[in-house]
């Protein structure tokens, strides 16, 4: 009785002060209830990458018009030409007099705002745009911005190729983390998903690949320009519109999803091998995770090599070579990291823990190694090994893509699994994609929901596996 009162008087507090916020905070310009302009921030606030996203703006649709061509000779360092116009449909969040986009080594020529030039400016990688009129909370606006450059070979924090990676014929496009403002203005970070179409235009011969599926393909002068349509929202960094010598192959899967893969011609014919069994892996994940989430799906093997391979959406990237764990590992991501993404990068783990349990779920499937034995595996590792010292719930910028993101993250789920039995397990997999699949999620909603699931108390579990950086002995 008195717990519920003090509760009551709490929610009654918290009440009043909400509806006292705009008119305390309205003692600036401007009467209660009428807009009130500022700049939306440099970044979508994550802790990592405190400058990547933007705030004020939910970008709804980029409609990507790229031309590209490499030099005659090719330069030592590679180089390439980017020009592109990007339109971008947007919605302001907040009262707008300025709002940003990120962008890094390119430069701007043109903003047009709703069918007017505007003025902007670009410092570091934020290109700083002031529209005109400005732009109320929920309105909708259509920015497009003329852009272009040289392009380079750029690298993460960690020192890896990413973003608009120049080769000797065209280029490989993987983004992740926050490299997509490498080749066009973006809100750079998972957490504002939005659909996407391509116009991409390079010298005839060369092929554009981009996500989703080509709707046209038309040579005149010299030039080819590839349509492609992806309508499932997506994370920029997931984006890709990798340009080279490819053969395209075109079919129907199993499970009737569209398939194109892209494979360069230059590789020898092992090095796509795998990608065979994409039918067969699709059918599969979909008995694991639910209905496979977006309009095609494909792979793009290319013959130069950024190091790793990447889970860009409907069309996974592969260095060189698609090794069958690597396939299984990319096509699981489009479930777990492409449908439901990460809501910040600390979360990276929901990533590359699934995508790497679901490896191990098809070498079982195949009768090679086990879950089981592949997690008795991990648990080899001595416990005063520096593989355990990692918090997997909060690696830091500088590990996401450590080992232990991967295996360990795997390992968390497999003892989970064993924790909570096959049907729960599986119905918190699936319930997790049905759930937040077209946006993102944390550890913490995870949490949750592997409690609400399967009706257990995991949290003790959960401390030992993702917050402690020590091997776990019991759970
Ligand atoms: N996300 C990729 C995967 O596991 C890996 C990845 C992205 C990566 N960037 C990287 C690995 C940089 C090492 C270094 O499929
Ligand atoms: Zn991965």
């Amino acid at each position: 009785m008195k717990t519920t009162s003090v509760r009551l008087a709490v929610a009654g507090a918290a009440a009043l002060a909400l509806t006292l916020t705009p008119a305390l905070a309205g003692a600036a310009p401007g009467r209660p209830g009428e807009p009130r302009f500022s700049e939306g921030a440099d970044g979508a606030g994550d802790p990592y990458f405190p400058l990547a996203g933007n705030g004020g703006i939910d970008v709804l649709h980029y409609d990507l018009d790229l031309t590209y061509q490499l030099p005659d000779p090719a330069p030592a360092p590679l180089e390439g030409q980017l020009d592109g116009v990007a339109t971008i449909q947007l919605r302001a969040t907040q009262d707008l007099d300025r709002f940003n986009l990120d962008l890094r080594g390119l430069t701007a020529t043109k903003v047009v705002v709703n069918g007017k030039s505007m003025r902007f400016d670009q410092v570091e990688n934020e290109l700083r745009i002031s529209p005109r009129p400005k732009l109320k909370t929920g309105t909708e606006a259509t920015v497009e911005v003329t852009y272009g450059g040289t392009t380079t070979r750029p690298r993460d924090i960690e020192g890896a190729l990413y973003g608009w990676v120049t080769t000797r014929d065209g280029a490989m496009v993987v983004s992740e983390p926050e490299g997509s403002a490498t080749w066009f203005p973006v809100s750079d970070h998972p957490t504002d998903k939005a659909t996407y179409d391509y116009e991409i235009t390079v010298p005839e011969g060369s092929v554009a690949v981009a996500n989703g599926l080509l709707v046209d393909q038309e040579t005149a002068g010299g030039w080819t320009t590839w349509t492609w349509d992806a309508p499932d929202p997506m994370a920029a960094y997931l984006a890709t519109a990798t340009v080279g010598d490819f053969e395209l192959d075109t079919y129907t899967a199993a499970n009737g999803t569209p398939i194109i893969d892209a494979v360069d011609p230059a590789l020898p014919d092992s090095a796509s091998a795998s990608l065979a069994l994409t039918s067969d892996m699709l059918v599969f994940f979909e008995e694991a995770f639910g209905p496979y989430p977006f309009n095609s799906y494909g792979a793009i093997v290319d013959d130069d090599s950024v190091g790793y391979a990447l889970e860009t959406q409907t069309r996974s990237f592969f260095s060189r070579n698609a090794r069958e764990g690597t396939v299984a590992h990319e096509l699981a991501h489009q479930w777990m990291g492409d449908h439901v993404s990460p809501g910040r990068w600390a979360d990276i783990w929901l990533n590359e823990g699934w995508a790497t349990y679901a490896s191990w779920m098809w070498s079982e499937e195949q009768g090679r190694a086990t879950a089981q034995e592949n997690f008795d595996d991990v648990m080899t590792i001595p416990a005063d090994d520096d593989f355990w010292a990692v918090v997997v719930s909060d690696p830091g910028p500088l590990c996401l893509f450590c080992g232990p993101i991967y295996d360990r993250g795997a390992a968390t789920l497999h003892a989970l699994r064993v924790e909570i039995g096959d049907d729960a397990f599986f119905e918190l997999a699936q319930t997790w994609v049905e759930q937040y699949g077209g946006g993102t999620a944390t550890t913490a909603d995870f949490r949750a929901l592997a409690g609400q699931v399967s009706g257990l108390d995991l949290e003790d579990f959960f401390d030992v596996w993702l917050d402690t950086p020590e091997k776990p002995t019991t759970w």
